[in-house]
């Protein structure tokens, strides 16, 4: 196992009815941005729960953070927080909103003179406006993680700092009954892919980490079908046992020690913001692409991870291998979510548009052993073909 340290210190209210505990998380004195979507948290009594728990504290409201949050919108709540002296930003929403209310919340401390370099310079946050969430969509692990990715004009990056972790997240299964089943797919699909970059690397003999790893994938496995399923599809366990387990592939616990990869994100990252591809429709294209042309440096973790989650113990390791990858694409079918870009109408034309993007980014150097150059990105983009 590798040396870490750990600490995750968002408090967690977890289950039905749990909104109404935000009214104790937020200080009696603290001016509230409540910063939300398009709307959802209207239509799905989430925004009234919230307004009655904040009844008693002094709030204004910030909407329309759009899903992949853009740079522009988010520092327009900047203005409003720095225009109405506010202090505290309550995040109720899916991943966009959280992480869009990570950067308005590191933006609104900056000293410098352009917040953009949160990003693109990578400058560090040490100081940002306390931030706490609600999570309405169970998918990124934003609403305990110390992530956010944000949009600026063609560019997906993300960033990292402590000090945007939230405070507290409440994670309510009831209110992801709404979702579609589009945005039911791609959460699942999304915590699925969260795990394997932790997991599918090389073993570092770390048990726990593995094991947990492996419990988040087959609880995925097993629940997300039931989710979309008509007869399963409202039933609040499965909806609770999904939840958890997004939050717990992305709270830091599965990833303390061992070797990470995150390749398929960054490649997802520059499909969605060159064609506009759902976050987890990005990652269900590219993770069965990284798993054939990496199935070298992987072999190892590929052939536990045939075993222990698919039950493939029959034929030789290379075998066992494509049976593996072969389940992953069934079970990504089966989640209703594209696996091959020529499923979403793209071509080998466009894996030169987005090969120019990782060069522009400088993401020249990817996965657990950095040995992910443009040129193995472009085996991997054709393999996604
Ligand atoms: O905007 P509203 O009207 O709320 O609608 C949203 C949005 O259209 C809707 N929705 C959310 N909760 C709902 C609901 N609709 C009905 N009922 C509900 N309860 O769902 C749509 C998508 O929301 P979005 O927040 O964009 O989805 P998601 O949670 O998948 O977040 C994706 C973003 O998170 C980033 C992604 O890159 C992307 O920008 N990620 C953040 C990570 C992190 N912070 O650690 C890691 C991830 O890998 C990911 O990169
Ligand atoms: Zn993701």
């Amino acid at each position: 196992m590798l040396n870490f340290s750990f600490q995750n210190s968002t408090q967690i209210h977890f289950g039905e009815r749990q909104i109404a505990t935000i009214a104790n998380e937020i200080p009696a004195d603290a001016k509230v941005l409540v910063t939300y979507g398009g709307g959802s948290i209207k239509s799905n009594g989430v925004y009234d729960q919230v307004a009655k728990a904040l009844e008693n504290h002094q709030w204004s409201e910030f909407s329309g953070i759009e899903p992949n949050p853009s740079y522009h919108t988010l520092m327009r709540a900047v203005e409003q927080i720095k225009a109405e002296g506010l202090d505290y930003i309550l995040a109720v929403g899916g991943g966009s909103v959280i992480d869009g209310s990570k950067f308005i919340a590191a933006a609104a401390c900056y000293q410098g003179d352009d917040p953009w370099d949160i990003i693109a310079k990578q400058h560090p946050v040490d100081t940002a406006l306390p931030l706490g969430a609600v999570l309405t969509l169970p998918a990124t692990g934003s609403e305990t993680n110390p992530a956010a990715v944000v949009t600026r004009d063609g560019t997906k990056l993300p960033f990292y700092a402590l000090a945007v972790r939230p405070k507290f997240a409440v994670l309510d299964p009831s209110v992801t009954l709404s979702l579609s089943p589009r945005q039911v797919s791609n959460g699942v699909v999304d915590a699925f892919v969260h795990v394997m970059e932790q997991y599918l690397t090389y073993p570092v003999n770390a048990k726990i980490q593995d094991r947990f790893a492996e419990g988040i994938l087959l609880t995925l496995i097993e629940e997300g079908p039931k989710a979309l399923a008509e007869e399963s599809s409202k039933d609040l366990e499965v909806r609770a046992n999904i939840m958890w387990a997004a939050t717990m592939a992305l709270n830091g616990l599965i990833g303390a020690g061992v070797p990470q990869d995150w390749a398929s994100h960054m490649l997802g990252h520059e499909l969605t913001a060159a064609y506009g591809v759902d976050h987890a429709r990005s990652l269900s294209i590219t993770l069965p692409a990284v798993m054939k042309i990496r199935r070298e440096a992987k072999a190892d973790k590929l052939l536990q991870y045939a075993e222990r989650i698919w039950g493939i113990s029959e034929g030789d390791k290379q075998q066992r291998i494509d049976q593996a990858i072969a389940a992953t694409e069934a079970f990504f079918r089966s989640m209703q979510v594209p696996v091959r870009l020529s499923d979403i109408e793209l071509g080998a034309s466009d894996v030169e548009v987005l090969l120019t993007k990782l060069e522009q980014h400088q993401m020249v150097a990817l996965g657990e052993d950095k040995k992910i150059t443009l040129e193995v990105s472009r085996e991997i983009l054709n393999a996604a073909l």
